[in-house]
């Protein structure tokens, strides 16, 4: 018989966890204190206090798949900072490269000669011509919204419901419960309402594309070819040809997203299945770690763009970044690539994922859970549902939020840290085996916890 939850059990649970955790972090809780009388809410960005115990864990040092805090607990890090940290924590090749550069200059608006071999990386992997270089995703995505407003001179763009690409004002737009566009809840401060700057459509539905660009008025679709962020949503079959193909039937741009979808191989998803992209983002783990972030596109782009392109406003047009491109960025970026993200480490990482996935389908097999497990290359993600989401609207329909909440802390006090804001779990090669088997013991056990 498929298990219920019993909710007032999940509540006291939680009071034990919570008060465990409190008794654990003393001196992370001190910190707290502190830093609330200088930072805002205590924490360096607001979203920090999203975490599941009543205050973060501070941090002493990290290496690998693995931190400690200031109260010396030592964590297995499943969260590598939401991706930023995918490659391990201060990956050797990186840490050589930026010790050496940092002694030859970071930063001076002026191009080194590494950036060349940079950008012919970049070029073999992902199959694009022409790059830039900003420091964030959000500002690639930034940027590429505004070539392809300028270049097809449409106003609006399309992004999915649930979507998430950075703090992109454009995208934070959601379908309400009659399909209505809406300004997404907490949206802070919007500079104009995102229903006059953009479409917004379920994910994995083709008639709802064909009707939102036949109006022709859309410069650019904004997609994760596999969604991440409201949870993994895999494209149905097709889906993809024919988001391509009806992009290009309607002179609109298809913008690829790679800054979580780089978990699906060397050249993201998009190169891992020949998708064609105009252009192509990517931020997070590029650099291993250090602030470096990519936007890509095609011939024909780079030509319509330069072809609408006034010199001596190029500073001012609202693409830009006095730090983008810095040097030391560019070292992060190189050594990287060139030596941690290579062909060995996904394959690593991919295998050890697998038994990740396999571990926690067993133990939801054992208890007869209505959960499901979905993986994305060394990404996977365990929903509370019996059924994979199609679309973000269905998928935000399945948080529960107490829920996550227990399972997170749970975890964290018996030193594994998942990833905020939903139940993923990012597997590095410096993960290893004994880490797979112990987050199986500790998922079981708050299973267990749950239901026995
Ligand atoms: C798909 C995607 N694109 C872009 C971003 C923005 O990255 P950043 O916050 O580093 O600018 C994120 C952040 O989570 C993301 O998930």
């Amino acid at each position: 018989m498929t298990q219920t939850l019993d909710r007032s059990k999940l509540e006291s649970l939680l009071k034990s966890e919570e008060q465990l955790f409190h008794k654990t972090h003393p001196k992370s809780y001190e910190l707290y204190q502190r830093a609330r009388k200088s930072l805002h809410g205590g924490v360096p960005m607001l979203w920090m206090i999203r975490w599941a115990g009543s205050f973060p864990v501070f941090v002493k040092e990290a290496k690998g798949a693995r931190f400690t805090d200031v109260d010396g607990n030592s964590y297995l890090d499943l969260c590598l900072g939401d991706t930023g940290a995918m490659t391990g924590h201060a990956p050797e090749a990186t840490l050589k490269a930026i010790t050496e550069q940092i002694q030859k200059g970071i930063t001076l608006m002026l191009p080194y000669e590494d950036v060349v071999e940079v950008g012919e990386e970049l070029q073999r992997r992902f199959k694009l011509p022409y790059w830039q270089f900003t420091l964030t995703a959000t500002d690639a995505n930034r940027h590429v919204l505004r070539m392809a407003r300028m270049i097809t001179e449409r106003p609006k763009v399309l992004v999915f419901n649930y979507c998430y690409h950075g703090t992109v004002d454009e995208t934070f737009i959601t379908l309400d419960e009659e399909g209505t566009p809406m300004s997404r809840a907490n949206n802070m401060g919007p500079q104009v309402n995102p229903q006059e700057t953009t479409k917004v459509i379920e994910f994995n539905d083709i008639a709802a594309l064909e009707t939102a660009l036949s109006a022709r008025d859309v410069a650019a679709v904004l997609a994760e070819p596999v969604m991440t962020n409201i949870g993994i949503i895999h494209p149905n079959p097709g889906y993809l040809d024919a988001l391509r193909q009806i992009t290009r039937k309607y002179g609109t741009y298809l913008i690829i997203d790679e800054t979580h979808t780089i978990c699906a191989g060397p050249g993201g998803y998009a190169a891992a299945h020949a998708l064609e992209p105009d252009f192509l983002t990517l931020g997070k783990p590029l650099a291993g770690g250090v602030p470096a972030a990519i936007y890509g596109f095609t011939e024909e782009v780079a030509q319509a763009f330069q072809n609408r392109l006034v010199l001596e406003d190029s500073d001012v047009g609202g693409i830009g970044g006095t730090l983008a491109g810095n040097a030391l960025s560019i070292a992060a970026m190189k050594a990287t690539l060139k030596y941690v993200l290579t062909d060995e480490f996904y394959a690593k990482a991919f295998a050890l994922q697998e038994q990740f996935t396999e571990g926690m389908e067993g133990v939801i097999k054992e208890f007869d859970l209505p959960w499901i497990v979905k993986r994305l290359g060394n990404r996977s993600e365990y929903w509370f549902r019996p059924t994979p989401p199609k679309n973000g609207g269905e998928a935000a329909a399945a948080i529960d939020h107490e829920l996550d909440r227990y399972m997170h802390l749970f975890a964290l006090n018996r030193g594994i840290l998942m990833t905020p804001f939903h139940n993923m779990a990012l597997i590095s090669p410096e993960t290893t085996q004994a880490d797979v088997d112990y987050h199986t013991k500790v998922f079981r056990e708050a299973v267990v916890s749950l239901f026995q």
